[in-house]
């Protein structure tokens, strides 16, 4: 198998030197939290955040980080719940839409012309137009730092999802239909994304799995 000797290599704290940074087209594509919140005042918020995964089956943890201080932010730590919603391909436009950097309040579902439907357990809407949604329950907010332990304006906000809703019709013989749902994720760049197809499918064993 081929090696890589002519390497491009460089120290992130003194740039990366090429025209677009490269590190969230590598660590890519990545996943969309797509995050509903509300504030202490009440208000609704809905944005995009690739910088999120999850992180543990049980109970189940997920987690986006806010790469300043955003409303995201603010109303996890006022009212300590959020919703995730899965961004899907007829929803592109309007994940992106509720990217826009506006004023504090402003409630995104209604910029983008999407419906709000009130979670179960957590007074927080939900994208009524998405498949999926997990009612969350803030766990952590962790604010990043260097190694040499200066903090960064960066905040991990973590949440156990006490609630998940499935739209049914994604479940196919008991399994959710990841290549069906039309899942999108982040790519790098301005403007790169991918979209899961059932093309892109391909299926490994774990070494000592069962099959
Ligand atoms: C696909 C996508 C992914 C994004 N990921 C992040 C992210 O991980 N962290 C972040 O701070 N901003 C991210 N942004 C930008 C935020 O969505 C944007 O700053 C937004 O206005 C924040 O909204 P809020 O202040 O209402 O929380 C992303 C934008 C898009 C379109």
């Amino acid at each position: 198998m081929r090696q890589h000797d002519d390497l491009y290599s460089y120290e992130p704290a003194k740039g990366h030197g090429l025209p677009h940074d490269p590190l969230n087209s590598m660590v890519g594509p990545r996943p969309i939290g797509w995050i509903s919140s509300r504030g202490r005042d009440g208000s609704v918020n809905l944005a995009p955040y690739s910088f999120f995964n999850l992180f543990n089956y049980r109970p189940p943890i997920v987690g986006f980080c806010s790469t300043s201080a955003k409303d995201s932010l603010r109303n996890a730590q006022e009212t300590g719940v959020f919703v995730w919603n899965l961004a899907t391909r007829d929803l592109a436009e309007q994940m992106n839409a509720t990217s826009a950097p506006v004023p504090y309040g402003t409630n995104e579902f209604e910029a983008a012309g999407l419906t709000q439907r009130l979670a179960v357990h957590i007074d927080v809407p939900r994208v009524a137009e998405s498949p999926v949604h997990f009612e969350c329950r803030v766990t952590d907010i962790h604010r990043l730092r260097r190694h040499d332990g200066t903090d960064v304006d960066s905040w991990l906000v973590m949440g156990e999802a006490v609630a998940i809703h499935i739209a049914r019709h994604l479940i196919v013989d008991g399994v959710f239909d990841t290549f069906g749902a039309g899942i999108i994720l982040r790519g790098g760049g301005p403007s790169a994304y991918a979209a899961i197809t059932p093309e892109t499918r391909f299926d490994m064993n774990r070494p000592g799995a069962p099959r």
